[in-house]
Formats: C-alpha cells, structure tokens, sequence
C-alpha cells in the first residue's frame, strides 16, 4: 500500500479534507495530538478498528481511546456523565487528559476491548480537531509499532508504518511527548496512566485521587501490563548520583544518557525530558546506541509520568 503523506501548511482546509474522506471509507489516518501521534480510525468502523489492531500488532484485550472535538459528542459514546467528569471536561479540555466512563451501545465491544467502559479525550490540536470534526468521533492508539516508543513527529510514524496505512498527517512535533492522563471515573477517581496533568492539579479539581500502581489483581488499564516504549539499546535506570562507575563499566560499548552530563547525553528539566524521552530512545538507536542510562526522578508531579514511561522501558535498575 502507498501511504500518502500530507504535508500541512498554513491552510488546512483541503488536507483536512482528504484525510477525512480517507477516515469516512475506512481508512487510516495518523496525525498529530498534543501529546503524541495517534492513528486514526472512525469509532463506528470496526473493520478500519480492526486493521488498526492489525497493523500496530496490538492484542485485541487492550481498548482504544475515543478521541471528539466537542461536546455533544459525549453524549453518543457514554450516557453516564458524572459531576467529576463535567469538572474535569471543564478545566482541562481540550488538553492532554483522558477520562474513563461507562460507554453507550453505540460504542463497538472492539473499541473498549470488551469492557463496558470506554475512555475519552478531546485533543489540543488544530488538526486532530479539524479532522474530528468533519469526519465524527475517532479512535486513535498512539501511532507506533506495538511496544515501540510512541512517536512524537512525523517521521517516527514514517519509520514505523509508511507502506502500511493509507495517510500521514505530518504536523510537525507534537508538544507534550508522552501519552495522555487516564483517569477511571466509573467509581471512586482512580490515575490508571499518569501524564503531563499531575495528580496534584485533578485533586484541585475534584479532590482526593487513588493512583493504580497497576500491580491490582484485575489490571485496569490493560494496556499498562504490556511492555512499553522500548528502545533496541538496553536502557538502565540509575538511581545514583554518580554514573562515573558505569560508564566505566560499559567502556567498550556505545552509551548515551538521560538526565546526566556525558559525551552524548541530553539534559533539562522534567518537561523538557518527558517531551524528549520517546524521541531520544529512538534517535539514540539510529546513532547504534547501546546502552541509555536515565536518570531516576522522585515519583510525584511530573516525576510520576517519566518513571513510569522510563521503568517500563528499562531491563536493569543500578542503585
Ligand atoms: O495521548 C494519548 O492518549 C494518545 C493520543 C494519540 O491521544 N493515545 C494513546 O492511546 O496513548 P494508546 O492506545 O496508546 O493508549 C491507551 C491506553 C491503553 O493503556 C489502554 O489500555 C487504556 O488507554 N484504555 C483504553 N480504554 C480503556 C478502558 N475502557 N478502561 C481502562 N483503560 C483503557
Ligand atoms: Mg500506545
């Protein structure tokens, strides 16, 4: 299959148009969110929700997210809108956080992988709106190979599915980096994935949050339990101060770091290496990297979402 790629200039109106008639005939469609790329399916099509299972390589136990562009189309993918979620709507969205709700029988048993829940988000940007907007509600994982880092441009979707889907939106990087907040809301306001909204900002909203450490017995957000974001380079993650000893130790082999100063290393505050970290895992392994020793943060604030995404790509912990 030839996938188009649009290149988006100031005008979107006629790309915004092939992408949306590609979505209506099942087709399709990475594109540009906030926080990462996600690929595109109508949330009424479960033949084009099932090539997306297919070509990500995805099992099917792991639900999609629906992704709308305003409000009135909550109303078709759940019935159960509680004062929580209305909070939460209100303050964050459009933004990089996804609630969980029970879902209507409009929604495919695909989309939710069987649950009767089903998670939502509104995005903030331009062309995932647009392309909402025109074509209705769409679901969208993160555009990337199965247990591939999520890509945070254009290219990285390339690298990973040119040939296999019909449409690329390429627009540019995207700002957040790591993959949406989830919070189930059907019971008592559980964190199930965190993000760039921290626990502290939703407890200003509608007060105390539990945060799934994703070791319960029944697995909340099914997509937690499989092995993430990985890298081909063994990634290691230090809680030392000091990575002298290590270097040392992997002398013969090519290294870069995350979070500390060295020959190839990328350094910055916690927004900055959370929108960073999926980009450098995979230019790093471009560069023939093989060993990425991340710097280990305190687990709260935005220390929480780099943790967990680094604690999911890493194979060794070195105290
Ligand atoms: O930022 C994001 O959320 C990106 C962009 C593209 O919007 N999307 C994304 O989708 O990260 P994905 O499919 O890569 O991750 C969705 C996560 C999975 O861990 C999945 O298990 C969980 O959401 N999920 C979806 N529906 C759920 C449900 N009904 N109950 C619990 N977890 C759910
Ligand atoms: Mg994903």
């Amino acid at each position: 299959m030839k996938t188009l790629i649009l290149k988006v200039r100031k005008n979107l109106d006629k790309e915004i148009k092939i992408a949306s008639n590609i979505i209506d005939n099942g087709g399709l469609v990475a594109f540009p969110t906030e926080t990462v790329y996600g690929l595109g399916a109508s949330a009424y099509n479960e033949k084009a929700i099932k090539k997306i299972f297919e070509v990500k390589g995805r099992p099917l136990d792991n639900p999609l997210i629906v992704h709308i562009s305003n409000l009135n189309q909550i109303n078709e993918i759940t019935n159960c809108l509680n004062e929580n979620a209305r909070k939460i709507i209100d303050k964050f969205w459009p933004g990089p956080i996804t609630i969980i709700l029970k879902k209507s029988s409009k929604v495919p048993d695909i989309v939710s992988a069987g649950l009767d829940s089903v998670a939502i988000r509104m995005p903030k940007n331009k062309i995932a709106l647009s392309l909402i907007e025109k074509s209705g509600p769409i679901v969208a994982p993160s555009a990337n190979i199965s247990g591939k880092p999520s890509p945070t441009n254009a290219s990285h979707v390339i690298d990973d599915l040119n040939g296999k889907i019909d449409c690329i939106i390429a627009g540019g990087n995207v700002n957040v980096g790591i993959e949406s907040t989830i919070i189930d809301l059907t019971e008592e306001p559980t964190i199930l994935r965190p993000g760039k909204i921290t626990p502290k900002q939703i407890e200003k909203i509608i007060g105390k949050v539990k945060i799934s450490k994703g070791d319960e017995k029944v697995v909340k957000a099914p997509g937690m339990k499989y092995k993430h974001y990985s890298p081909n380079a063994k990634v290691i993650l230090v809680y030392s101060k000091d990575v002298s000893d290590l270097i040392k130790k992997y002398k013969d082999k090519k290294i870069a770091t995350i979070g500390f100063e060295s020959e190839l290393s990328f350094n910055g505050g916690l927004n900055s290496l959370n929108k960073n970290l999926f980009r450098l895992f995979r230019e790093f392994d471009k560069q023939g990297v093989e060993i990425i020793l991340v710097k280990a943060f305190p687990e709260r604030g935005l220390g929480l979402a780099f943790m967990n995404r680094v604690k999911k790509a890493s194979s060794e912990v070195f105290r």
